[in-house]
């Protein structure tokens, strides 16, 4: 078992690549805290496995990300992995976007990683660990009508390489991954959890992302599926890439090799 004795975070891990990473470090051995605002969905994923731990949390919020640090340290006694998956899909050009939309998306996606990493890192600096934050590829090329959402994106891959750098000397490795179009929830989630901010000019409550299953399609040209961005994870947090830190993997089929 590959994270044999770890304890992991994981936001966002109810539902989606978060649940999907969730399933996959229970059973390579890890300890987990789901940590999600789905409290129904998220307990009953916990129920009955006494290596997960269910902590009702909003990334949005200093409070709560405080609460559910100090929450998995009194639990399991330390952390040494976390994936950041929780996020939402707000869509909307630069002109149709309000200012407390766009202040929304950057505070729920990219605020977040730094509140997770603000609370977290002062309990890896005696041991090491490893942070796994899922960008997407919107936030390397353009769509159109994701201004918000493709700038929270990119903005973690500045901050992921600078924690790598100054937290080198720690042996924290800082990591992101850029899915493509992973067949999820997550316009629907978002639409449940964000009524208020995804009603706009140019807003759809379907994400720009969720794709239309297309099963006759050789694999690598369909949909990703949660699991192949989960085993992503479950590789950048294990030792085996012990080596590896403050880079981007892009997980997308060939979605982003082409010009065409
Ligand atoms: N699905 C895709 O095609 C795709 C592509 C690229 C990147 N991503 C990114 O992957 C991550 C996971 O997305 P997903 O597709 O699994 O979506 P999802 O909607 O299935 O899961 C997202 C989870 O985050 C939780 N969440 C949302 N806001 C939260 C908050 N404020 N506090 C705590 N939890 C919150 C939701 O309850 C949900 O469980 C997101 O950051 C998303 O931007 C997804």
């Amino acid at each position: 078992m590959r994270l044999q004795g770890k304890t992991a975070i994981i936001t966002g891990g109810a539902n989606g690549i978060g649940r999907a990473t969730t399933e996959i470090f229970l059973r390579e051995g890890a300890s987990v805290v789901i940590a999600d605002r789905d409290t129904e969905t998220g307990l009953a994923l916990a129920q009955g496995d006494e290596r997960a731990l269910f902590v009702a949390t909003d990334v949005s919020s200093d409070a709560s990300v405080a609460e559910l640090v100090r929450r998995t340290v009194d639990h399991f006694g330390g952390v040494d992995i976390v994936v950041h998956c929780a996020g939402v899909a707000i869509a909307g050009t630069v002109t149709s976007t309000e200012p407390e939309r766009w202040q929304r998306v950057l505070d729920v996606n990219l605020g977040s990683l730094y509140r997770i990493c603000h609370e977290v890192v002062p309990h890896m600096q005696a041991t090491g660990g490893s942070v796994v934050t899922i960008a997407s590829v919107q936030g390397m090329f353009g769509w159109p009508n994701w201004a918000a959402y493709a700038a929270s994106k990119a903005g973690m891959f500045g901050l992921i390489r600078q924690m790598a750098v100054e937290y080198a000397s720690d042996t924290i490795r800082f990591n992101a991954i850029s899915p493509g179009a992973i067949a999820t929830q997550l316009g629907a989630n978002t639409s449940r959890l964000e009524p208020g901010f995804v009603q706009g000019p140019d807003s759809t409550a379907q994400d720009g992302e969720t794709p239309t299953p297309a099963a006759t399609k050789p694999r690598l040209l369909q949909s990703g599926k949660p699991e192949d961005i989960a085993q992503a994870a479950l590789f950048l947090a294990s030792d085996e890439a012990a080596y590896i830190s403050g880079q981007n993997l892009v997980v997308d089929g060939v979605l982003t090799c082409s010009a065409t």
